[in-house]
């Protein structure tokens, strides 16, 4: 789809809407965009290709959007092969287009293309590349989510091609080309920075204190919509996710029960948090749903609890994976509450402090609860207190 952001700029990306796993973990329900762009000046220029599941596709819009002209530069901003994926393609079709990234960035190139010679420009923070009235500047982004990552700038519309940052699942047939048309954005976007840049928070903090100052008027992502309206509020989420804030107060409730005795407890909790007062009360089966959408919420609420049976002696399997990967995501800065449930040796609640004592400012408050089994009316009493306790 050609789309016009400026006068001399377009999107030119295409949408995945068979794609069953996003970096094979992932789902997509509303499918998948790689974004492309192109800027039209006397010089043109390519800001990335696209996964090589949709190269036909791409070069047939590229050939359109170009109407006759030949491209100058493919812009690499980033090597993951979703976007690096048709550049052997674009170079077979245009043999004179020079390649421009990062030093680190053509290191990966002849990773991912061995054997094969391309036309190649190094480029470093704050180097520019004129292509007449327009300037692009480059802004390293080391480690947003890959190192060889850089974003660039337009001097002369104010965009910013910002890489995967402020990308989101969906595909732009669906959920709109441009931010305005997107109603529910955070939700997807959320879900996708937590999950592929969750880890890289200090990273992130420092891209946005190289790119407020240039005041962008335009964010135009590899993945989801272009970014043209109130862009105050996608910049202060992405500060508060990236310094691991607080996005909303309420309570996370995640739960892994083996045979249903576990998931009626933390249901029960959930009542006693909303009777108490909670403002909002997130749940999550972790045996059933999606474990990215728990990663989202585990970052989105200040507070967790994770109520899990004991298996094998020790924590249940999607519990102790869920753990695992708030670990690799440096999960950090919250509170959490405990329930444990085991029939002869309740052994999850040892593991859960364990995996939750290696992270970063978590702290675990309240008497960890332990069921035997099922619930029972004796138990009612320490669930009121963890209550109380992951409220205070
Ligand atoms: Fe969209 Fe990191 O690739």
């Amino acid at each position: 789809m050609i789309k016009n952001i400026t006068s001399d700029i377009r999107y030119i990306g295409v949408d995945d809407l068979d794609l069953d796993l996003f970096e094979s973990q992932y789902v997509v329900p509303e499918g998948m965009s790689y974004n492309s762009y192109l800027v039209l000046d006397d010089k043109v220029a390519i800001l990335d290709t696209v996964d090589a599941r949709k190269g036909e596709e791409w070069l047939r819009i590229l050939e359109e959007a170009l109407g006759g002209r030949k491209p100058d530069y493919l812009v690499v901003q980033h090597m993951e092969p979703d976007h690096s994926g048709c550049i052997l393609a674009l170079t077979e079709k245009y043999p004179d287009i020079r390649i421009v990234a990062t030093a680190k960035a053509l290191v990966f190139l002849n990773q991912f293309f061995e054997g094969k010679s391309f036309n190649t420009q190094a480029v470093k923070e704050g180097d520019t590349l004129e292509l007449g009235a327009h300037t692009l500047q480059f802004i390293l982004a080391a480690m947003v989510h890959w190192p060889e990552v850089m974003v660039s700038f337009d001097r002369k519309d104010k965009v910013l091609f910002a890489a995967d940052a402020f990308g989101k699942f969906g595909a732009l047939s669906k959920c709109g080309y441009f931010g305005e048309e997107d109603d529910d954005w955070a939700c997807e976007a959320r879900r996708y920075y937590f999950n592929i840049c969750g880890k890289y928070g200090a990273p992130v903090q420092v891209l946005l204190k190289k790119v407020l100052p240039l005041q962008p008027a335009v964010i135009a992502p590899l993945h989801g919509p272009i970014l043209r309206k109130d862009l105050g509020q996608y910049l202060d989420l992405y500060n508060t996710w990236s310094s691991y804030g607080v996005e909303t107060e309420g309570v996370f409730i995640a739960c892994a029960s083996i045979h249903g005795g576990t998931l009626a407890v933390a249901e029960h909790l959930k009542e006693i948090l909303l009777a108490k007062g909670c403002p909002k009360v997130a749940f999550s089966d972790l045996t059933r749903d999606d474990q990215a959408e728990a990663v989202e919420d585990a970052f989105r609420y200040g507070r967790m609890v994770l109520a899990a049976s004991s298996y094998d002696g020790g924590l249940f399997s999607p519990a102790y994976n869920f753990l695992h990967t708030l670990q690799m995501k440096s999960w950090q800065k919250r509170k959490v509450a405990l329930i444990e449930n085991g029939t002869w040796a309740p052994a999850a609640g040892k593991v859960m402090k364990e995996m939750f004592g290696a992270m970063k400012e978590v702290e675990i408050v309240g008497e960890p609860v332990t069921i035997r089994s099922r619930m029972k009316e004796s138990d009612q009493a320490a669930l009121e207190a963890l209550a109380d306790a992951i409220l205070q």
